[in-house]
């Protein structure tokens, strides 16, 4: 394959075009007189006017900011920045030859399988269904990046999958054909399609509530447990020293997914405030109850034979202390009251740091885990 030639994109000739002349004044006739140059006609924006959703200042002006955080976001995403060629697959290629059972193969493969189509689905959320309906600049770059992020995770697992050789037409068609792990894509999909119809308009309180909700089960359920649980059963392979070079990619992803969770919760909060808005009692439990059915189901599948150190229990046990975590931080009720930590280590796990650059082209230290804190 030959290399990429930056300049494709400039091998046409280049056509130059005379500025248009203005024809000559006919005969008789008096030549238009120039155009004023246009003055200022419209008013400064003021931040205090923006809004999260239904605000009306120009959405091509970034500052001044009104949510100053979701800038924050936008500099602290810029970061954590990695491919996933900068990380060696080679060992995994041999574990999971080599070393892995069946047991933690069939873990490994839908893990992968539920990851990447579930990537896809939440770059598609945040670029067509969340981004569009933003009203203040600084919220929506931040998005941009998200959107970028979500692009960025399934090239990782492609990645993966490519470099541990695997049947690329049976792993990304597995959602489609194992019902436990269609349960959540397809849970999450009606969600996104709520809130993608066209006639849906966000000045109606109804939708409102359906935007606000969609929105808190995207960014508290499916990236802040959903994914979390994604990623845990191949970190529980990480600790007895498998799979480590995946482990690894899924350690950087998770820290995107750290900080868009923490965005969309700090969106949701500020929009239910803004809009002096609620969310339903009894919406809510429907969503967690769903939530926690559909991942049950799922942990039943990927781990019907438990793995050295996980099992299906720990898995759903952990689904529901990250529920409870996720609930407090938008200040509603915990939805499993009593749910313990299970897995005291996962904090630890998903905290990545590096000690020193691991490739030598690599002239700055990745950010240290320190400086994103897990909540
Ligand atoms: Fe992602
Ligand atoms: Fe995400």
């Amino acid at each position: 394959m030959s290399a990429l030639n930056f300049n494709d994109w400039d091998d046409a000739p280049v056509r130059t075009t005379p500025p248009a002349r203005p024809a000559p004044a006919q005969a008789g006739t008096a030549a238009p007189e120039p155009a004023a140059a246009p003055g200022p006609t419209l008013a400064p924006v003021n931040a205090a006017d923006k809004r999260i959703v239904g605000g009306k200042t120009d959405i091509n002006q970034l500052a001044p900011f009104k949510y100053p955080w979701a800038w924050e976001f936008f500099l602290k995403a810029n970061r954590n920045h990695w491919t996933p060629l900068e990380i060696s697959m080679a060992q995994d290629v041999h574990d999971y030859h080599h070393k892995l059972n069946g047991a933690e193969r069939h873990v490994f493969e839908n893990v992968l399988a539920y990851l990447t189509t579930s990537d896809i689905l939440a770059m598609r959320n945040i670029g067509l269904a969340v981004m569009e309906k933003m009203s203040a600049p600084e919220l929506q770059i931040y998005q941009a990046r998200q959107v970028y992020e979500e692009a960025l995770h399934t090239w990782t697992y492609q990645h993966c999958i490519e470099s541990i050789g695997l049947d690329q037409q049976e792993i990304y068609n597995r959602y489609r054909v194992v019902p436990a792990i269609h349960g959540k894509i397809a849970l999450a999909n009606r969600r996104l399609e709520r809130v993608m119809r066209p006639d849906f308009d966000l000045a109606d309180r109804d939708n409102l509530h359906e935007f606000a909700l969609s929105y808190f089960f995207f960014a508290a359920i499916f990236e802040g447990c959903w994914f979390y649980n994604g990623f845990t059963p191949i970190f529980a392979l990480q600790r007895r020293g498998l799979m480590k070079g995946a482990a690894e990619q899924l350690q950087y992803i998770m820290r995107d997914e750290v900080l868009h969770c923490a965005f969309g919760i700090r969106v949701v909060r500020e929009l239910l405030k803004e809009e002096n808005l609620s969310l339903d009692p009894a919406a809510l439990k429907a969503l967690w109850d769903e939530a926690e059915a559909a991942e049950s189901a799922y942990a039943a599948y990927i781990l019907r034979d438990p793995i050295l150190g996980y099992n299906a229990d720990l898995h759903t046990q952990q689904f529901r202390f990250m529920a409870n975590r996720r609930a407090r931080q938008v200040g509603l009720a915990e939805p499993f009251p009593g749910a313990e930590n299970v897995l005291p280590w996962l904090d630890e796990q998903a905290n990545l740091r590096k000690e020193k650059n691991f490739f030598e082209t690599r002239v700055t230290e990745y950010q240290t885990g320190g400086a994103l804190a897990w909540e």
